[in-house]
């Protein structure tokens, strides 16, 4: 397993790309399975998990190759050999669960392995079901697999989430496309990769409105054609790239960015000391007078604070002037960055879902170890940032969202250096 060596270096100063949003790629490469003709996707990240979503499509017998060093992803579903899809690939990685909706709404049958929890929560998928049932699905759990049927084809329905879920937002969105009649989703998760995946879907022939907002309005329609769509930026990575600036000091610039992708996280970078500001290239991040002040964040769907950087800015905590309190309320077990930055020198108390975290004057490098895709790249902002050399180890979690992390992050005046693996 490859580790990664981060050396504290000071300020940081230059510009870094931002690619397409895994998550958005995603639930856009299961979109292809809606349609006969091709999709295909420009701007894509190059991430180990886009390979697995790749690998499962292609063990469906769809047709994928990739452009462009895996910019470009070209789909085609025309000649689908199956509909199951088994455990030993879902259990890679949780949005395989995005290809029931579409297999189902084509085929009127899918049988997907039920994808386990991970490392930050159980993450059932019961609301997944709750909404494909509300469209007329019979669903039967088997042997750790979801039967599925709908024969004579999905009909229009209303279903309420009862808590906001992105996947199953997206799961209902682009089952509904094809069924019989009118859907309505109320509660639907409202992320830019929602909105990206309807622009997506419209571009392919189907009809939706709303959304973007908490209720999306779908007209079915009888088939979906084939249609090119860029995956939009993605607003994780920039937000964890406009962390450097403020952990380390400088000022990057994060090719791509646009604040209404970020708009509550720059609010609270602003309340921390940093000022952020927006030009054609992208968005500009430097610390306005030096200190960078505690703050406390409560996460939240969209447009609230992301899950996904709670991990990040805990790290800039580490070193804030005051206490901040980081309440996440997405995910049940998301803090296990939090012993591996103390064994940095940070301090930091865990209570159920809220992290209390006391500034120090400074972290000091340490071997740590990666737990989850997000709790990996906090250690390497919190070693940026560190006296001395942080060893991250495991960063085969890095690399399922952080595409070349190394080389961005070098080209703005990082001492960082990968390992191979023994
Ligand atoms: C998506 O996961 C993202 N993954 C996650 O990003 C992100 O943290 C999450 O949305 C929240 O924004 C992808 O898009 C591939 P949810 P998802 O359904 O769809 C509960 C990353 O780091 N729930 O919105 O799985 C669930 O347990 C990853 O890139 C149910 O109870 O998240 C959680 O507590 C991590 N039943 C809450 O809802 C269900 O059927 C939100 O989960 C589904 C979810």
């Amino acid at each position: 397993m490859d580790s990664i060596i981060v050396t504290g270096n000071g300020p940081l100063s230059g510009t870094i790309p931002i690619a397409g949003a895994k998550n958005a790629c995603l639930t856009l490469m299961p979109a292809t399975l809606l349609s006969d003709d091709p999709l295909t996707l420009t701007n894509a990240p190059r991430l180990s998990d886009i390979r697995t979503m790749a690998e499962l499509l292609g063990s469906l017998g769809a047709e994928v190759s990739t452009l462009q060093g895996g910019q470009v992803i070209a789909m085609s579903s025309h000649a689908l050999a199956s509909q199951r899809a088994d455990y030993d690939i879902v259990r890679k990685m949780r949005a395989s669960i995005l290809v029931l909706g579409p297999l189902l709404a084509r085929f009127g049958h899918a049988e997907v392995s039920l994808p386990g929890g991970c490392a930050i929560g159980a993450r059932p998928v019961d609301l997944h079901l709750k909404a494909l049932e509300a469209m007329g699905a019979r669903l039967d759990l088997r042997e750790g697999y979801v039967h599925a049927s709908a024969p004579g084809g999905l009909k229009g329905g209303t279903f309420e989430f009862p808590i906001v879920s992105v996947g199953a937002t997206e799961n209902a969105l682009m089952a509904a496309t094809l069924a019989k009649g009118t859907t309505v989703l109320k509660g639907a998760a409202r992320e830019p990769e929602i909105v990206d995946l309807a622009t997506c879907l419209r571009r392919m022939g189907a009809q939706i409105d709303g959304d973007g907002t908490d209720t999306i309005t779908i007209q079915g329609v009888d088939r979906l054609h084939g249609a090119t769509h860029p995956v939009v930026t993605d607003r994780i990575e920039l937000g964890t790239y406009m962390l450097a600036p403020a952990i380390c000091g400088g000022e990057v610039t994060c090719l791509g960015g646009r604040i209404s992708l970020l708009a509550s996280f720059c609010e609270k970078l602003d309340a921390a000391g940093l000022s952020v500001t927006e030009t054609a290239e992208g968005l500009t991040v430097a610390r306005r007078n030096g200190a960078i002040r505690a703050v406390d964040v409560t996460t939240a769907p969209f447009p609230g604070f992301p899950t996904d950087l709670q991990a990040q800015f805990m790290a800039l905590m580490c070193t804030a002037g005051g206490t901040s309190k980081l309440e996440e309320t997405i995910f049940e077990n998301r803090f296990m960055h939090a012993p591996e930055l103390i064994r940095m020198g940070a301090d930091i108390d865990v209570h159920g879902g809220v992290a209390t975290v006391r500034g120090v004057a400074g972290l000091k490098g340490a071997p740590v170890m990666a737990t989850d895709l997000r709790a990996s790249v906090s250690l390497i902002l919190a070693g940026l940032a560190a006296e001395g050399e942080t060893i991250v180890n495991r960063v085969y979690h890095l690399d399922r969202g952080y595409e070349h992390v190394e080389e961005k992050l070098r080209a703005v005046g990082a001492l960082i250096e990968r390992i191979p693996g023994r």
